[in-house]
C-alpha cells in the first residue's frame, strides 16, 4: 500500500470485527511511528496499548459509569472552542449529519444518537486500543507533535490492513482510563485510539473535506489563489480537487473504486 492509498483510505471506523489484532503489528507499528517529527525530537507522546483482559476491563468499568448517567471527569483540556465559528461549525455539524444519515438515525432521534456515542467506549467493538499521553507541561506545539505521531499510527495501521478511530471520547472518562494503565504523575490523557479489522457491515459515510481553495492558498508570483482569492480568480484558477490516489497506481479493492478513491 502506497502511501497516497493509506491516506485515502483512513477514516474514523466505528465497527470492528472482533478479530484480535497480532501483537507483532502493533509494535512493528509503533517502532516505525516513532520516526514521526516532533520539534527538536522531543518525541513527547507516551503511548499506552491495551488488548485482551486490561481493554476488557476499561471497557466494563466505563460502560458502568456511563450507564449510571455518569457525565465523565472534569476535563484538562478542551475539546473544541465553545463558541465555534463559521466555516468550522458547519463543518462539525456537516460531519455529524453525515455520520448519522449513512447509519439510518434521524436528527430528532436522540436515543439512537446517544447509542452511537456510547459506543465510543466499547471501543466500537475494537479488541486492541491504544491511549495517548502527553506531559503537562508540554506546550501546544508538542500537542501538535502528538497528532503527527497518531496520523503516522494510524497511515501504518492501514499498511498492517488495519482500521482505527481516534477518540477524544476518552478523556472524558480519564480517570477510568488512568485506574487501569496508571501513568506517571503530571501525563494528561489527549485521546483513545480504537485498532482493529473492519466490521464490514457496519455502514458508514465517506466524511467530506472543504474543496483545496478553501484551506490552501497558492502565491506563486502569478497571484494568489485558494482561499483568499475573488470569485473572479478561483473561477479562473481553481482545478477541482482530484481524488485521492496514488498518480502511479490503481487500486486493486474494488471497495475503492466504488467510492471513487
Ligand atoms: C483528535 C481526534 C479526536 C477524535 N475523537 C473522536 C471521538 O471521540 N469519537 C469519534 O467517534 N470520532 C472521533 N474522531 C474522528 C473524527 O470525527 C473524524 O476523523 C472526522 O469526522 C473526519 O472523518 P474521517 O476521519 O472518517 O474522514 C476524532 C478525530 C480526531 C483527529
Amino acid at each position: 500500500m502506497d502511501v497516497y492509498e493509506a491516506v485515502a483510505s483512513r477514516r474514523a471506523v466505528r465497527g470492528f470485527s472482533g478479530e484480535p489484532v497480532p501483537r507483532e503489528a502493533l509494535e512493528r507499528v509503533l517502532r516505525t511511528a516513532a520516526r514521526a517529527p516532533s520539534g527538536a525530537n522531543l518525541q513527547p507522546w507516551h503511548t499506552y496499548v491495551l488488548t485482551d483482559a486490561p481493554l476488557a476491563e476499561l471497557k466494563e468499568r466505563t460502560a458502568e459509569r456511563v450507564a449510571a448517567g455518569d457525565p465523565g471527569d472534569e476535563r484538562e483540556y478542551q475539546m473544541y472552542p465553545p463558541e465555534l465559528t463559521s466555516p468550522y461549525r458547519e463543518r462539525r455539524f456537516g460531519a455529524a449529519e453525515q455520520r448519522y444519515a449513512a447509519l439510518g438515525i434521524a436528527r430528532e432521534d436522540k436515543q439512537a444518537r446517544e447509542k452511537a456515542v456510547t459506543a465510543n467506549w466499547d471501543c466500537f467493538g475494537a479488541p486492541a486500543a491504544l491511549f495517548s499521553y502527553i506531559d503537562r507541561g508540554m506546550g501546544t506545539a508538542q500537542w501538535a507533535d502528538i497528532g503527527m505521531y497518531l496520523q503516522t499510527v494510524m497511515l501504518l495501521l492501514r499498511a498492517e490492513g488495519l482500521h482505527s478511530c481516534p477518540q477524544m471520547a476518552w478523556s472524558m472518562y480519564r480517570r477510568t482510563v488512568a485506574e487501569v494503565v496508571s501513568p506517571p504523575d503530571g501525563l494528561v490523557l489527549f485521546c483513545g485510539m480504537s485498532i482493529g479489522f473492519e466490521d464490514t457491515t457496519t455502514s458508514y459515510a465517506r466524511i467530506a473535506r472543504a474543496p483545496l481553495a478553501e484551506t490552501v492558498t497558492f502565491l506563486d508570483g502569478q497571484g494568489r489563489s485558494g482561499s483568499t482569492a475573488s470569485a473572479r480568480e478561483r473561477k479562473d484558477r481553481y482545478v477541482p480537487e482530484q481524488p485521492l490516489t496514488s498518480p502511479s497506481t490503481t487500486h486493486a479493492n474494488p471497495r475503492y473504486v466504488q467510492e471513487g478513491l
